[in-house]
């Protein structure tokens, strides 16, 4: 059922038709954290020629920032069907439960392919696999590394495993069944399609030097998408800079359909940082109060106690909800999501009675982090408020990551995959990414489809300013951020219309990006309008209760020629 059509507001492409250069291969992965890196490992040797392509360098995506690890049913005591459970409850009815199935019971394998590939998680005095907890588990099922820096040794081992491997840059040796070409500092562009509407390649940017420089076609039989999310449509996220929705961006524009993108996590344990605090905020990671740090108010009142039979470690959306009631409640005059409009800017983690030595042998980054911003964590109470943590939803796919476009394939954080629903289980993020590109590996050589010609779809080309994108993050903060309501989010989607009728003057990575911002924040907040209820991290001050009998499905957003339309998808 149709919702809601909005006409043309946004490019329908960015690219310029004539690319400089041409470059082909069989298949091009799109990200290089571990959903990226999998699918290229896994995919390596099964077709003649694969490609990373990345728009910074291997490891600076989101998965090196990972700190409290990778959920599997690992431990003696814990089995898949209670992993699946807990990640039921936590998707509050959204999620896929075939999509659950396939992760809980293909994760603990894909977790030792990882150790084989020699990522080296934490061990215990006997030998085993050190579990911990985190919020929404009920056992303890989270491998870590080195303590807190789980994301990072994964990196450093898939990325090892990749330079293992007989290897060639871009610009350099073509790469041969068994290597894999690696395009760093590449931003994608645009997804090309074919006469059919299916996958024909990518045009990228590579920056700097080199015979790769400048806007460039990369034809490909097969693309997979494993970009990582949206964090920088908000003021305040845990993701890194190079989290700009790119790849939900260009397969939006390419026709692919995004799913559920109106369910944003917000981590509820950031560092507050002061009013004025933008961009890639510290993350205290949900394994502190896993180990039992707990959130006071400014009163020291323990407010999760009572609130929920899992207290601080209850589902995020509850704990971020909570919080933020505290800091609205705390004082007159606070009434949205703005922080800058609080009664209180934040509240407190207690973690002094975990003392000085587990501090520096359990959380070292952690520690580290908080001293380098003058909070010493073993005699300081921490400062911290909910900020965009993870896009539960993304371009929809079947069960093997295929995704509506032909060719077209999705993975990570930029999918939706339906393991999250609508609020994504602790330490779930890397074990999807890892299971479905392992997924996507087994049937994609048997689909590759042949090289097509590009057909240049999508119709006005054109740029919004990178200037934009501090006031785009403004209205999708204090609009559409952790409280929503319609007169918001109507106030955000006009706000954010004004801003797409704005031209980009120069053609940039900044006014790339920016424009992908804008795409995705006018969708999601269609999105987030269109669902009149409160679910998971979905929080509607207007609709506060869930309504399974008008919401209990999906909000599937397509894109044509900039125009955006809006479908309800029953469950
Ligand atoms: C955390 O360590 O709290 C974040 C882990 C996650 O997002 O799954």
């Amino acid at each position: 059922m149709t919702i809601d059509t909005i006409p043309g507001t946004v490019p329908g492409l960015l690219s310029a038709r004539d690319p400089g250069w041409t470059e082909w291969v069989d298949v091009i992965v799109v990200g290089s954290g571990i959903a990226g890196l999998t699918a290229a490992l896994r995919l390596r040797g099964q077709v003649e020629r694969v490609a990373v392509v990345t728009k910074d360098v291997l490891n600076a995506g989101s998965t090196q920032w990972a700190q409290g690890g990778i959920a599997a049913a690992l431990g003696p005591e814990d089995t898949p069907e209670q992993h699946e459970a807990d990640t039921l409850v936590a998707g509050a009815g959204a999620c896929d439960p075939d999509a659950v199935r396939v992760l809980v019971t293909e994760g603990p394998a894909a977790v030792q392919e990882l150790i084989d590939w020699g990522a080296n998680f934490d061990k215990d005095p006997d030998g085993n696999l050190s579990l911990t907890r985190e919020g929404g588990h009920h056992r303890d099922r989270i491998a870590h590394a080195h303590g807190d820096a789980t994301g990072a040794e994964i990196q450093r081992a898939l990325v090892e495993a990749v330079r293992r491997a007989p290897y060639a840059h871009a610009g350099g040796e073509r790469s041969d069944r068994g290597r894999i070409l690696v395009f760093e500092h590449a931003m994608v562009v645009d997804l090309v399609t074919a006469a059919d509407g299916g996958v024909a390649g990518l045009t990228i940017h590579v920056m700097g030097e080199g015979d790769g420089d400048g806007v460039g076609l990369v034809r490909a039989r097969a693309v997979v998408l494993a970009s990582g999310g949206l964090g920088q449509v908000f003021s305040q996220t845990t993701n890194p800079s190079v989290s700009t929705a790119d790849g939900m961006a260009i397969a939006l524009r390419a026709g692919a359909e995004l799913r559920d993108l109106e369910f944003v996590q917000f981590h509820p344990t950031v560092m507050w940082l002061g009013p004025d605090s933008r961009g890639q905020q510290p993350l205290i990671s949900e394994a502190v109060r896993g180990e039992g740090a707990f959130l006071v108010d400014w009163e020291g009142d323990r407010f999760m106690q009572g609130l929920h039979e899992l207290a601080d470690l209850a589902p995020r959306d509850v704990v971020s909800k909570a919080i933020m009631r505290r800091m609205l409640d705390a004082s007159a005059g606070g009434e949205r999501s703005d922080r800058r409009h609080m009664g209180r800017p934040h509240m407190w983690l207690d973690a002094r009675h975990l003392g000085r030595a587990f501090w520096e042998r359990r959380f070292p980054t952690i520690l580290a982090s908080c001293r380098a911003h003058g909070i010493d964590p073993v005699t300081d109470l921490i400062p911290v408020a909910p900020a965009c943590h993870y896009a539960s939803g993304g371009v929809r796919t079947d069960l093997w990551g295929r995704s509506s476009v032909p060719g077209l394939y999705a993975t990570g954080e930029v999918a939706c995959s339906g393991v999250h629903g609508a609020n994504r289980l602790a330490s779930n993020s890397l074990l999807e990414g890892l299971v479905f590109s392992r997924r996507i590996a087994e049937v994609l050589p048997a689909e590759l489809r042949p090289l097509a010609e590009p057909e240049w779809h999508g119709g006005s080309v054109g740029l919004v300013p990178g200037g934009v994108r501090a006031e785009l993050q403004e209205v999708m903060t204090s609009r559409a951020g952790v409280l929503r309501n319609a007169e918001g989010l109507a106030e955000a989607l006009e706000r954010l219309g004004k801003l797409a009728e704005q031209r980009a003057e120069t053609i940039d990575p900044a006014a790339w990006e920016t424009t992908n911002l804008l795409t995705v924040s006018l969708a999601l907040a269609e999105a987030a309008l269109a669902r009149e209820e409160t679910r998971g991290s979905h929080w509607r001050d207007d609709f506060p209760d869930r309504d399974d009998e008008r919401f209990a499905g999906h909000v599937d957003t397509t894109m044509a020629d900039g125009a955006t339309t809006l479908r309800w998808s029953e469950p």
